[in-house]
């Protein structure tokens, strides 16, 4: 079985995006996929609920707990690897997972890590993307699916959606609108990732 480990740090809709799609388009029978666990940085991100409610395997992995960005990203990577009989999930998605990873850990996951950026990268990466294309005046904004490299924000494009900015948007109508578009291209582009081999 190819096992997915799913990272978050707040509402998980992305995540619950890619278990729905999982069930609907029979990732266990057709490909062989399940979501194993999904992982929380904070105990109190409301998709761990919505996750539980589904039936997957939740942990929290409080960040705050440990001394250094190391020690907790080896805390994590060990925590991930144990939802692997083989220790080594076919893929880890990060899915509104609010932190900055050690370059340790991306070579560890070394084309098994992808992320969902609310931005069409490789424009704004970092944070505020909304609020920033709205400053800029873009016509349009979006969002991207990339592989993920010790460089924050970089790596390979998998897919990306458009969305226009309308008039009277505010960061959070734009955020609604392009989170809208995050939830279908998110679980397609892991899914041709599983099919074509991670
Ligand atoms: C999503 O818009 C995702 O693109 C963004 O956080 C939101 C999480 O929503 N990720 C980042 O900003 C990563 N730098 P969700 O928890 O409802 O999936």
């Amino acid at each position: 079985m190819k096992n997915i480990v799913i990272l978050i740090s707040g509402g998980g809709s992305n995540m619950a995006a890619i278990v729905r799609h999982a069930q609907a388009a029979h990732w266990k029978q057709r490909l062989g996929a399940q979501v194993a666990a999904v992982i929380s940085n904070k105990a109190d991100a409301q998709g761990l609920v919505w996750a539980r409610e589904h039936g997957i395997a939740t942990v929290v992995l409080d960040h705050t707990a440990y001394p250094s960005r190391e020690a907790f990203d080896a805390a994590l990577m060990a925590l991930i690897d144990s939802h692997d009989p083989q220790g080594q999930p076919a893929l880890v998605v990060l899915a509104g997972f609010m932190r900055i990873l050690t370059p340790d850990f991306v070579a560890h996951y070394d084309g098994r890590l992808v992320n969902i950026h609310p931005s069409l990268l490789p424009a704004f990466t970092g944070l505020h993307t909304h609020q920033r294309a709205l400053d800029e005046g873009c016509r349009f904004a979006g969002a991207t699916v990339h592989r993920v490299t010790a460089e924050l924000d970089h790596g390979q494009i998998l897919d990306q959606a458009v969305v226009p900015v309308l008039p009277g948007d505010t960061a959070q109508t734009l955020a609604a609108r392009v989170l809208t578009q995050e939830h279908l291209i998110y679980p397609r582009a892991i899914e041709r990732l599983l099919v074509g081999g991670v």
